[in-house]
């Protein structure tokens, strides 16, 4: 079996179709022109190499002459040699020398398994599933819905759980109120919010936190000095996306967490933050206030989701107890089971479920 296929095989058969989405990789920066660096994703390591001329081709990180890991090996004249043998590789992926062989055409159709990458928004991107959905218009790219404005804080973190985990706890208001006590939350403070949870018209689970005068802990001086009502709305977007917004003023989004998600292994997951605000007065002090916060929020959430991820006397039968808010947890993963599958989920919701929340 040719070498692209026997990846596609190994990645579907683990991954089902959710490796069939354009994925954040790295940031940019992490890159200078004429290196490489290995990045764990999707339960394999790809090798990510910008050429000297700041060209970026992301490749599975094993050699088609006997799979030694090329991250290990060196940057020779804009061509990757291998650590192992010496093969070596042009920025296509394909085989240009083989030093040792005296069979010019021993070159011949032998490639590494290039993905497709995309330089976007300060983010390497990348497609690690099958090939001929690359380029489907149909869905649209991720990278689309990542347009970075001057000003926004971008933010890479790894977390101790998959996905799912990860999605639940970035969607979870309650959890504020405990976690981050003080931090996002006044405790003593709180106050009934009506909620609407549904899905949009392409799917976009919402979960509505109706106009009410919902605070955002220590900032919220700064940020709603009219003490407008706060829309606060907690969307997410399959396979893993999530939005979280903030509207004091009509029409105006005044603060939006945006997270892009991609799974290292079954256990592990990587994350990409930005935050971008846009409020009437004092934008570069809040921002500077939300990057030295920001930290503290994601280690009390990365704290809580390693404990209960990887839980020891978690019942892998037990799906828990739930009220209704917790509804939206179950929609989360019907959703990635339907991106896993391409077969319609049971049990979506159709219409919109009303609850209540003290927050
Ligand atoms: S394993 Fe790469 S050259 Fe042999
Ligand atoms: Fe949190």
């Amino acid at each position: 079996m040719d070498i692209k296929k026997a990846y596609q095989q190994q990645i579907q058969a683990e991954w089902g179709h959710l490796a069939d989405y354009w994925y954040p990789l790295v940031e940019t920066n992490c890159l200078a022109k004429n290196a490489m660096i290995k990045v764990k994703a999707f339960n394999f390591n790809y090798l990510v190499w910008k050429n000297k001329q700041g060209e970026v081709s992301v490749f599975l990180d094993t050699c088609c002459h006997k799979q030694a890991p090329l991250s290990q090996g060196r940057l020779l004249q804009n061509q990757l040699s291998c650590p192992y043998h010496g093969w070596q590789f042009d920025h296509q992926g394909d085989c240009s020398n083989i030093p040792y062989s005296t069979e010019p055409s021993d070159c011949d159709k032998k490639s590494l398994v290039k993905l497709g990458s995309k330089n976007s928004g300060g983010i390497i991107w990348f497609f690690p599933g099958d090939q001929a959905l690359e380029n489907n218009e149909k869905d649209k790219p991720t990278y689309h819905d990542w347009q970075t404005l001057t000003g926004d804080i971008v933010k890479t973190e790894e977390f101790d759980c998959d996905e799912q985990a990860l999605i639940e706890n970035f969607m979870d208001s309650p959890h504020t109120n405990f976690i981050h006590s003080g931090l996002i939350r006044k405790p003593k403070q709180l106050k009934t919010r009506e909620i609407a949870i549904y899905l949009d018209a392409q799917q976009k689970l919402m979960v509505d936190h109706l106009p009410s005068d919902e605070t955002l802990g220590p900032f919220n001086w700064f940020i709603n000095p009219s003490k407008n009502p706060t829309h606060h709305q907690d969307m997410f977007i399959a396979p893993s996306q999530v939005d979280i917004q903030y509207q004091f003023e009509k029409d105006k989004t005044n603060f939006r967490t945006q997270i892009i998600m991609c799974p290292i292994d079954h256990n592990k997951t990587r994350a990409f933050f930005k935050i971008s605000c846009q409020f009437r007065l004092f934008n570069p002090l809040i921002r500077l206030g939300l990057k030295l916060f920001l930290p503290l929020v994601l280690k009390q959430d990365k704290n809580i989701v390693a404990l209960q991820f990887n839980n020891p006397s978690k019942l892998s039968q037990f799906k828990g107890d739930f009220i209704d808010y917790d509804l939206y947890s179950y929609q989360v993963k019907l959703l990635r089971e339907q991106a896993k599958t391409k077969q319609p989920s049971l049990g979506l919701i159709s219409s919109v479920h009303r609850t209540s929340l003290k927050l």
